[in-house]
């Protein structure tokens, strides 16, 4: 993970082609220091499909509000000097125009060597290595769509008043981890984070590569939560029981948070260190 993150959306504006400005994209884009994400949206607007990107879902009758807010283009910049992603952020914005208008800029910092703002270590359970691969990156699909992944990407904002206000066993038992010694609690309540999103209990099992990082504006911070997929299988499943879907039980980190937007993105293969659109007729 990086130390510093910058997050872009993009807007498709009406009646221009995207398909120069994607051109442009495709050779601005390493995959490692930037990385893109291309919403239902484009698709559509270029007649192109890729299986598996589909629109965000609406969970209905779920406990809490997931709000989603379609998008053209997600762009994540990646690196060290906060002067240098917005420099980068410019040229790519300059180099999308006209056909995509910037819409939302977000940045995002590492916290204490990878904890969300709460203070909790983000990311222990993750695959590794080749499993990482396997959750995240579809394979086998054919060329131009192997080496691709699905991302959701869901910003997250906290009341940490609210959460400092737990005693420290209520604020380990939302989350389902001990705080320090990062410990899973074998005898955590069911609305345990950790608890509702084990990946293994999911028939099939659920994992995903999550690659997520805190953010503050103002007064305002939380989490910028980012996961990669071979699908969006594992997100949809995961928060349908943080929702309360499958038993009505609700996950605890909506004690002191909330969902502000829910987008979907299809993240292109990389192909001589330029992303490859092969699968979109570009
Ligand atoms: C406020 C937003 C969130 C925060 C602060 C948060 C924080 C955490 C923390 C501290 C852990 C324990 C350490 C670890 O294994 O990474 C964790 C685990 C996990 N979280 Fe989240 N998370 C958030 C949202 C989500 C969402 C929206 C999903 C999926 C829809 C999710 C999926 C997972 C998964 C799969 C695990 C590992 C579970 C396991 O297999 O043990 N998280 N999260």
């Amino acid at each position: 993970m990086p130390a510093l993150g910058r997050y872009l959306h993009f807007r498709l504006l009406p009646d221009i082609d995207p398909r120069g400005a994607l051109l442009r994209l495709k050779q601005h884009c390493d995959g490692v220091d930037t990385v893109a994400g291309i919403g239902n949206v484009t698709l559509r607007r270029l007649g192109a499909r890729i299986e598996g990107l589909h629109d965000e879902p609406r969970f209905e009758g779920a406990l809490e509000p997931i709000p989603t807010q379609p998008r053209a283009l997600w762009l994540w910049l990646r690196g060290d000097d906060r002067g240098a992603l917005l420099h980068r952020g410019l040229q790519l914005t300059a180099a999308l125009e006209p056909a995509f208008a910037l819409e939302s800029v977000l940045d995002a910092f590492r916290y204490a060597g990878g904890r969300d703002l709460t203070g909790y270590e983000d990311g222990t359970e993750n695959p590794k290595g080749e499993r990482a691969v396997a959750a995240a990156v579809l394979a086998n699909a054919g060329p131009g769509l192997d080496g691709s992944s699905f991302v959701a990407v869901q910003r997250w904002q906290h009341d940490l008043a609210r959460f400092a206000r737990f005693a420290a066993p209520e604020r380990d038992a939302i989350v389902g981890r001990r705080h320090d010694d990062n410990e899973e609690i074998a005898d955590a309540p069911k609305s345990a984070h950790v608890k509702r999103t084990a990946q293994e209990s999911f028939e099939p099992q659920a994992f995903m590569l999550r690659r997520s990082m805190p953010w503050a504006v103002g007064e305002s911070s939380g989490l910028e939560f980012v996961a990669f997929g071979y699908s969006f299988y594992a997100f949809e499943a995961q928060l349908r029981r943080m929702l309360g879907l499958e038993d009505g039980v609700t996950d605890g980190l909506f004690r002191f948070s909330r969902v502000l937007a829910t987008s979907y993105f299809w993240c292109p293969p990389m192909r001589s260190d330029q992303l490859d659109l092969s699968a979109i007729g570009l």
